[in-house]
């Protein structure tokens, strides 16, 4: 693998709650991202894994620990630079795109936010992440009602490209998505990283998801990494107890050959 792009350090996150105890949801997290690499995240329901998705993308402050992104510490308050660099693809992608805009205007916003694009070369560009994500240009005038599921997940990915990050955190992209549809996301995401040299973090609950688009992967249990290593090597070897009990309880599949 290339070169670090990430570095997470110690990173913790202490929810506190009105009137009750605090909740500590994310301990001593750490791990690394390279340059075109997919690291997955699994663990079971409130194991923590989108609060670490949040803290790295910027969207939540963590309470501890360091973030560095291309050498460079990124603070609490990140740099317009670095929130363009690292963009969030969402569980639920109806809900992520605002009801009152419509396509052309959601493509717009980071496009004027990131690149200053005005009049037509907006327009093309908003035409080129349409055609990079497989929705016909025709649907520039539409509001996301007027889209399916999967049609919304596509947007949702090209206002993530239209940032041109380095890194794409996907909460379970595909897990609103029903089947053949969450295929069809899983091989534009895939596709879009062979192309585009993408890092992802991709957080799913199927661990045939994440066994087939993974280089390494990251297991949590109450907030903590308790495994990580490469995906072969945790899908048919894995240590923890916990992470053998994940697999074993993988509906009876055949995993499929997996080629380095
Ligand atoms: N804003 C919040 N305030 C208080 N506690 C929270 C908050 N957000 C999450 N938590 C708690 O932190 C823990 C981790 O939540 P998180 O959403 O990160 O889990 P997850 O691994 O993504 O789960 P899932 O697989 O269900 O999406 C959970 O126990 C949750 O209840
Ligand atoms: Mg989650």
């Amino acid at each position: 693998m290339e070169q670090t792009l990430l570095e997470v350090s110690h990173l913790n996150k202490i929810y506190k709650r009105k009137g009750g105890p605090d909740f500590s949801a994310v301990k001593d997290v750490s791990f690394t991202l390279a340059q075109g690499e997919t690291l997955g995240i699994v663990g079971e329901s409130g194991s923590g894994k989108t609060t670490v998705a949040k803290m790295v993308a910027g969207m939540l402050p963590a309470t501890s620990g360091s973030l560095v992104l291309n050498g460079q510490a990124m603070e609490s308050r990140r740099s317009k630079d670095m929130k363009r660099n690292i963009q969030y693809i969402f569980q639920d992608p109806v809900s992520s795109l605002n009801p009152r805009l419509k396509i052309k205007d959601i493509l717009a916003e980071p496009l004027k936010l990131y690149f200053n694009l005005r009049g037509e070369a907006l327009n093309s560009r908003i035409n080129e992440l349409l055609d990079d994500v497989g929705i016909p240009q025709s649907y520039r005038d539409r509001y996301p009602k007027e889209l399916s599921g999967g049609q919304c997940q596509r947007i949702g990915i090209a206002r993530a490209l239209a940032a041109e990050p380095s890194i794409m955190v996907c909460d379970e992209p595909t897990s609103a998505l029903d089947m053949t549809i969450q295929s069809q996301i899983l091989e534009l995401l895939q596709e879009l990283q062979r192309s585009r040299g993408f890092s992802y973090i991709f957080i799913a609950h199927g661990l045939e998801v994440i066994y087939t688009i993974s280089n390494r992967v990251l297991v949590m249990k109450q907030g903590e990494v308790v495994e990580t290593g490469a995906t072969a090597q945790v899908f048919h070897s894995p240590e923890h107890p916990y992470t053998q009990t994940l697999i074993q309880s993988i509906p009876k599949i055949e995993l499929p050959y997996f080629e380095y």
